[in-house]
């Protein structure tokens, strides 16, 4: 099936209160475990940056499993920046976590800063691939940890559906449109693999790891 893009902002009031509302526990323990079983050796503090973050969801979950790191999630929407503060507020990560407005490609971030860095469900929302990878060469440190996640694109629209229905089937219209616009937006594996090819990232490697899913991890060169 033909890709068909989505819009590269969804920060509404009403969009990010639906997304910040929303239940992601699957797909978000998915991330973090396999961030966490991957890098096993991370070092016991270090930097991260979580791109295109949201509502914080993630870099809250990676804040707690990784008490001597500091976290900073990169969003460009201000109303879902909103919703990431707001969690933090029920938490005592603070000093450790901070949400910041950015939007990549964003030359005001610090270069080769950060010993980690991670996205989730960025990459079909960006207008070209190539500024999630060129921002992850920016930002990474030598031997940075990196991984990264988002939707496959299903091989027809019935498939979508169908996954919408068997994964959304409770969520309110807001989010299962959403869903749905994500899957026909998204990359395949095999798309992620040339993109990866060409931004010279192919020590990374990619897996799919559920029905719906792909997942790149690696490290840069140190
Ligand atoms: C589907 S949400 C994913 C949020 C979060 N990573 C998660 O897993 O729940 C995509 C996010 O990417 C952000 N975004 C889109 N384009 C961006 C850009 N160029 N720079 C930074 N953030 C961007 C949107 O504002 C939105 O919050």
């Amino acid at each position: 099936m033909k890709r068909r893009p989505e819009p590269e902002l969804m920060d509404s009031e009403a969009q990010a209160l639906a997304y910040a509302e929303a239940d992601f526990n699957d797909s978000n323990s998915l991330f973090t475990e396999r961030f966490l079983a991957r890098f096993g050796d991370l070092p016991a503090s270090g930097q991260m940056a979580d791109l295109g973050c949201g509502p914080g969801d993630i870099t809250i979950r990676l804040a707690r499993a990784l008490p001597g790191w500091q976290l900073t999630g990169l969003d460009a929407g201000p109303n879902m920046l909103k919703h990431a503060d707001r969690r933090l507020e029920g938490e005592a990560l603070s000093p450790r976590v901070r949400f910041r407005l950015a939007h990549l490609p964003d030359r005001s971030l610090p270069v080769a800063a950060w010993n980690a860095v991670v996205s989730n469900s960025l990459l079909h929302h960006l207008p070209r691939p190539g500024i999630l990878w060129e921002s992850i060469l920016d930002l990474g440190a030598p031997g940075a940890a990196i991984q990264v996640m988002d939707l496959m694109r299903p091989d027809n629209e019935e498939h979508a559906q169908r996954l919408v229905d068997q994964y959304a089937g409770d969520a309110p219209d807001v989010l299962r449109e959403d869903f749905y616009n994500s899957l026909l937006a998204a990359y395949t594996p095999e798309e992620v693999s040339s993109q990866l090819i060409q931004a010279g990232l192919d020590r990374l490697k990619i897996e799919t790891p559920s029905d719906r899913h792909w997942i790149v991890s690696g490290t840069l060169a140190a």
